[in-house]
């Protein structure tokens, strides 16, 4: 396996006003479902082909855990194989699995790890290793696997990685989750898969449902009432192993949204992202820009897997405030820096609410937005869950230096705010190559001024 991201990753990036931008791109494999192909691939009974993978850091991190546990992964660009052993073929790993800045991987390997007889430590890079566990390793335990993790006198109660994972034999759970979250529910359906008796999981909304699709397509005993945000496992009778199947992973709408924004906001543009995932539990931040008076036309074009895929055109157009809460903002929950934007040059007020996840993301994201939105010169008030964004309605934001902190979404937000401006923006861009390796490139390509310096 190749330890870099094929595209160099851009020290700092310097973004201008741009001219319109306009053509037709596409966007890296989406990096949730990336994840789950590799994961579900070592776990099927044979050889398993991937196309369109997600080539960022935190995809290259599953990988490379996985490897550490006797996987064999071959990766070439966007295509991988995977050679599938199954739960049983799954190996202790010699040190410590690194799972550099990505929760999914941490999360979700912890969940599997949980039910295996041999005892593993994940750890990650300084802005993972703030990130809060407790809600994975209670259910766990639950369960009867032996988490434990690194506590911290500032957050008492919790837990925190490095992670120590005593796996063993596991008891089904049933289990309402304390808030809606797709790394959690999959971590606990990868528990549940290999404990005796059924795991009934109950979400209070339904947050994305990639691990449901992915494991029904390979034949695994899931099943799911959307009406109750309820998942069933039930291994009974089920011979352990998920069907080798080839995986195609669609491009990552989460990355696409970063270049509809752009296009937003720059008059005159007019962009279509093809090959786009379009899971109805990703496309909150369409109906919000759509909501906001953008000009979006949306293309089905297939199905990935049972995941729906499409074309997305979208036209400048002046932008109106709205209020994104609810189930509109789960859907949108990690859109909301590139929402946050769309806001910043919007006419009137954007009311951001029920995001009080988006705290213990990759960064604390509406403590950065609301700095970052700040210094452009934004008026912006910070809630406990969310954000308040008076638009900026036609002036112009400040230029600036942008202070990702360890954090791709953010890095890109101030990019493409920075698009909007006259005076240069300056973005640490390293973390970028996290998520979307090719951000720049693929903006610079629409006719974007986003420059290396
Ligand atoms: C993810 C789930 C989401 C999302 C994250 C990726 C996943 O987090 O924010 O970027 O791949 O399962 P939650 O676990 O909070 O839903």
């Amino acid at each position: 396996m190749s330890k870099s991201p094929s595209v160099p990753p851009e020290v700092t990036l310097r973004a201008l006003r741009s001219g319109p931008l306009a053509g037709v791109c596409r966007v890296p494999g989406d990096k949730s479902v990336s994840h789950r192909a590799l994961l579900f691939g070592a776990l099927c009974d044979g050889a398993v082909e991937i196309r369109g993978l997600g080539e960022g850091g935190d995809n290259r991190s599953t990988a490379r855990a996985l490897e550490a546990l006797g996987v064999g992964i071959r990766l070439a660009g966007t295509e991988a194989e995977v050679r599938g052993v199954g739960f049983g073929g799954l190996r202790a790993a010699s040190a410590a699995l690194d799972c550099g800045n990505s929760g999914t991987t941490i999360r979700m390997m912890t969940g599997l790890l949980a039910g295996r007889p041999f005892e593993t430590t994940l750890e990650g890079d300084a802005s993972l290793t703030k990130r809060p566990m407790r809600r994975l390793a209670e259910p766990l335990r639950k369960m009867g696997a032996t988490i434990e993790g690194r506590a911290d006198p500032a957050r008492p109660g919790d837990v925190f990685p490095p992670l120590r994972v005593r796996g063993g034999a596991l008891t089904g759970l049933r289990y309402d989750l304390p808030v809606a979250s797709a790394q959690l529910k999959s971590a606990l359906v990868l528990a549940g898969l290999q404990a005796t008796g059924r795991t009934e999981l109950r979400e209070p909304a339904q947050s994305r449902d990639h691990t449901e699709r992915m494991l029904r397509h390979l034949g695994a005993p899931i099943s799911a009432d959307p009406a109750t945000n309820t998942i069933v496992v039930d291994p009974a009778g089920w011979n352990g192993q998920l069907r080798a199947a080839p995986l195609t992973v669609p491009g990552d709408l989460s990355s696409a949204t970063f270049l509809i924004v752009a296009a937003l906001a720059v008059p005159g543009s007019d962009v279509v992202v093809e090959n786009v995932g379009l899971n109805p539990t990703r496309t909150g931040a369409l109906d919000a820009l759509a909501a906001m008076g953008a000009d979006l036309t949306i293309e089905p074009t297939g199905d990935a897997m049972g995941e729906p895929v499409g074309r997305v055109r979208v036209r400048a157009r002046g932008l109106r405030g709205t209020r994104i809460a609810g189930t509109l903002a789960l859907r949108a929950i990690d859109e909301v820096p590139a929402l946050a934007v769309a806001a910043a040059l919007a006419e009137g007020t954007t009311v951001f609410a029920d995001l009080e996840e988006l705290r213990i993301k990759e960064s604390d994201r509406i403590a950065a937005l609301a700095r970052e939105l700040g210094r452009a010169g934004v008026k912006v008030e910070q809630r406990p869950d969310g954000l308040v964004i008076e638009g900026l309605a036609g002036r112009e934001p400040r230029g600036g230096t942008v202070e990702p902190e360890h954090d791709h979404r953010i890095a890109m937000a101030g990019a493409v705010l920075g698009l909007a401006s006259s005076e240069d923006t300056l973005v640490p861009a390293s973390e970028i190559a996290t998520s979307f390796p090719s951000f720049a490139e693929t903006l610079r390509a629409l006719g974007a001024t986003l420059d290396p310096v």
